[in-house]
């Protein structure tokens, strides 16, 4: 297969030194609740994450995400499937703190039937599970273009120079086989398709950017956490360093 290399995008959480943008993380999950969750599920990531340390709607004046209300308030717009506790049915009801980010069909079979045989993948963990993490994500969603001529555009499938595949048996054209793959997935975004509400202008440059930094806090919620204790290691570390060769000089002074 062949692909071409994600673009490098500037992410502010890059580097030892690296952090999530707050606001950045907003937007990026109105993206995906508008956009992205209407075939692709995050079934790892609980209402109630949102809220925690590092994520985009946590409150210091909320420690517990639970009693954040406006966590409380993001739940409830979303209907989850349930069990009526009386009558034993199937119901819907909106969804709580704890409740997991709902999947948009009943199972892989019905996943597949809505997208001409193609199965969205969960979101939970793409960032980390795909190779080039958020700027592969950013290009795959900014790099739908109109396919070469001599490139035979299969019914129902995208040309994405960035999805690996292999298109040498769709290639009349003359030259070199086009790098990338045909995708099942329909260009997502387009510009204004979702009403920022800091002023951000709505292109579709800016959605991919922050839904795929979205994405990226969702696979990894602790990375702040896991840098800075890095941090404090090298440090304690090479204060320890200084500490041992003194204490070697000392032990080793009266020696020729
Ligand atoms: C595949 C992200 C919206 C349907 C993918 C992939 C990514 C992605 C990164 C490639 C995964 C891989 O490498 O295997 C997103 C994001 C969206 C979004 C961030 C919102 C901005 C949608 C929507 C639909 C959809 C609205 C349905 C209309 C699919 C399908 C695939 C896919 C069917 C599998 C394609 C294949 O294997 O050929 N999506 N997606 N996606 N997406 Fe989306």
């Amino acid at each position: 297969t062949s692909k071409e290399e994600p673009k490098e995008m500037d992410w502010s959480f890059t580097g030892p030194l690296g952090k999530y943008d707050q606001a950045q993380l907003q937007r990026g999950y109105k993206v995906y609740r508008e956009v992205c969750s209407a075939c692709h599920a995050m079934s790892l990531v609980s209402f109630r994450n949102l809220g925690e340390k590092g994520g985009p709607f946590y409150d210091p004046k909320y420690p517990n995400p639970n009693d954040n209300p406006y966590v409380k308030s993001l739940a409830k717009d979303i209907q989850v499937s349930d069990i009526d506790n009386e009558t034993g049915d199937a119901i819907k009801r909106p969804a709580g703190t704890a409740d997991r980010f709902p999947s948009p069909f009943a199972n892989e079979a019905a996943a597949r039937a809505s997208n001409g045989g193609a199965l969205p993948p969960d979101l939970s963990v793409i960032a980390k599970a795909r190779e080039g993490g958020p700027d592969y994500i950013y290009s795959i969603l900014t790099g739908f273009v109109q396919p070469p001529a001599g490139l035979t555009v299969s019914p129902g499938k995208y040309y994405n120079p960035y999805f690996p595949g292999d298109l040498s048996s769709f290639w009349t054209g003359k030259g070199e086989v086009p790098k990338g793959g045909f995708i099942g997935m329909p260009p997502p975004l387009a510009a204004n398709k979702v009403t920022f509400d800091d002023n951000t202008k709505s292109t579709v440059e800016n959605q991919a950017r922050d839904v795929s930094a979205f994405l990226m806090w969702a696979a990894e919620p602790k990375m702040e956490q896991r840098k800075q204790f890095g941090l404090g290691a090298m440090i304690y570390l090479l204060i320890f360093t200084g500490l041992l060769y003194a204490s070697y000089r000392r032990i080793w002074r009266n020696v020729a």
